[in-house]
Order: C-alpha cells, then structure tokens, then sequence
C-alpha cells in the first residue's frame, strides 16, 4: 500500500512538473499563434520602428503638415506687401530704373503718361520759355496725365519714380500724388539725375500725401544696375 502511495506521487509530481514546463513555453498551437501574432506584432514593430531617415522624413512630414495647419489659421496669411513702382520719365532713364525696381521686387508697374508729350524742346531747360521751364517755373502748374489706376487702394507700398528738374520732381508728379489717396501706404520717391543727389526732391509730393508713410527716398545715376536697385530697395525691409 505505501508502495502505491508512492507510485502515485510520483506520477501526480511528474504531471505537475510537465503542466509547470508548459506555461512558460510556447506550444505548438500557441506557437502557430505565437509566431502569427509575432509577425503582426513584427508587423507593429516595424510600423512603429523606422530609420533615423524615416523618422527625419516622418517629422518633417509632421512639422509641414502642422505647418500648413496653422498657415490657415485666421490672421496668419502671408503679410507679404503689394508693390507699385509708378514713374514718370520724359527721356527713359528713369524708366530703366524703374523696370528694374518692378522686376526685382515682383512689383506692377504704371508709367505716369502726360495727355500731351514732352518734346526735345520742351525739355529744353536752357530756354527760360520752354515748357518744362514755364511748367517748373510755377508751383501750381499741373500737366495733365493721361489715364490713371482705378485700384490704387490694394497697393501697401507705391514707390515713386521721376527724373530730377532743377532740383525738383517734375510738376506731373504732383498731379499724380494728389489724383490718389495714400492714406496708410507707404510711399518711397526715386529718381534719376544728371547729377544733383536726391536732395529735398521729393518735398512737394510729401506735402501732398502727408498721410502716407514716407521712407527715404534715393537718387540713381541714368545706368543704374539692377543690384544697385535692388539692394537699395532691399535695404527698405518693406514687406
Ligand atoms: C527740364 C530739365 C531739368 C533738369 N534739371 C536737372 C537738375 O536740376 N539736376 C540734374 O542733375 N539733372 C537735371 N536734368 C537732367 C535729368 O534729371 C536727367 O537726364 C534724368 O535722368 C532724366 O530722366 P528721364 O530720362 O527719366 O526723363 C534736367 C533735365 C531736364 C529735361
């Protein structure tokens, strides 16, 4: 009897043992699973695991696409400036500057067109009786412009382009400033010379427009470079 006893705690230990060893190993069955559900969790892992790449490439995407997010967000539009270069120029070097300002800042451009055209001898400053000296002669004189911009209020920033008449903007350019409301833009006048710097050039057109916000102007010589321009015009940090 002591003998059975012991016989059936020996199978009852062995049987144990065996149910212990199966718990913390994996079964076939359970390996099938195991391994099915080892691929999906592989499958996981490789989701969730990249390369320092991917992860530069995934946080990029994250980043722009946040980005994008709040670009449309309200009040966070490009504040970017609309820019006119409007000029007036009787012999075209004016107009070279003034093509080079438009084209390096993505500006529109308006050539300021007198109804009547100035001839060689109007021109003539050397003739006290010519028009442009009878014209600059008279503080109130104002040659008529032929057309005009019918959506001058969507511009931010309207630089001014003349070319210097005994030391002043052309009277044309005051017909031209008081033809618009400023009010709230800024306004930057240039100018091309035979030699006189930019001096109080603009001083008139300032009276004018006293609403706007007037940068410093800047005188160019007939051949200035785009560079030139540009840098000059860059060095505003309009926008
Ligand atoms: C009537 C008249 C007056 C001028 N007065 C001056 C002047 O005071 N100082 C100067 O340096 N150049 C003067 N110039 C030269 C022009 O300013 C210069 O040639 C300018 O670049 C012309 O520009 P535009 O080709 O755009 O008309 C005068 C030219 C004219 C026709």
């Amino acid at each position: 009897m002591k003998k059975i006893a012991m016989i059936l705690l020996a199978v009852l230990m062995t049987l144990s043992l065996a149910a212990c060893t199966s718990s913390n190993e994996p079964t076939g069955n359970d390996s099938n699973t195991g391994s099915s559900q080892n691929v999906m969790d592989n499958s996981q892992t490789e989701d969730n695991s990249m390369t320092p790449a991917e992860t530069e490439s995934q946080n990029k995407q994250s980043s722009e696409t946040s980005d994008d997010d709040s670009a449309f967000e309200p009040g966070s539009e490009s504040k970017d400036s609309k820019i006119l270069v409007a000029y007036f120029s009787a012999t075209n070097n004016t107009e070279g500057v003034a093509q080079k300002l438009a084209d390096g800042l993505g500006a529109d451009l308006y050539e300021i067109v007198p109804e009547q055209p100035y001839t060689d001898e109007d021109l003539d400053y050397g003739n006290s009786k010519s028009r442009s000296s009878v014209e600059m002669n008279d503080p109130g004189s104002r040659p008529v412009i032929s057309g005009g911009i019918s959506n001058m209020e969507q511009y931010d920033v309207v630089f001014i382009g003349y070319p210097i008449w005994w030391g002043e903007a052309p009277r044309i350019m005051s017909t031209f400033i008081e033809s618009y409301d400023f009010s709230g833009k800024t306004l930057v006048a240039f100018c091309t010379s035979a030699s006189s710097g930019f001096g109080s050039s603009d001083s008139a057109l300032k009276s004018a427009a006293s609403t706007a916000t007037w940068l410093d102007g800047h005188r160019f010589s007939a051949g200035a470079s785009a560079e030139d321009v540009l840098a000059w015009a860059n060095g505003l940090e309009i926008n």
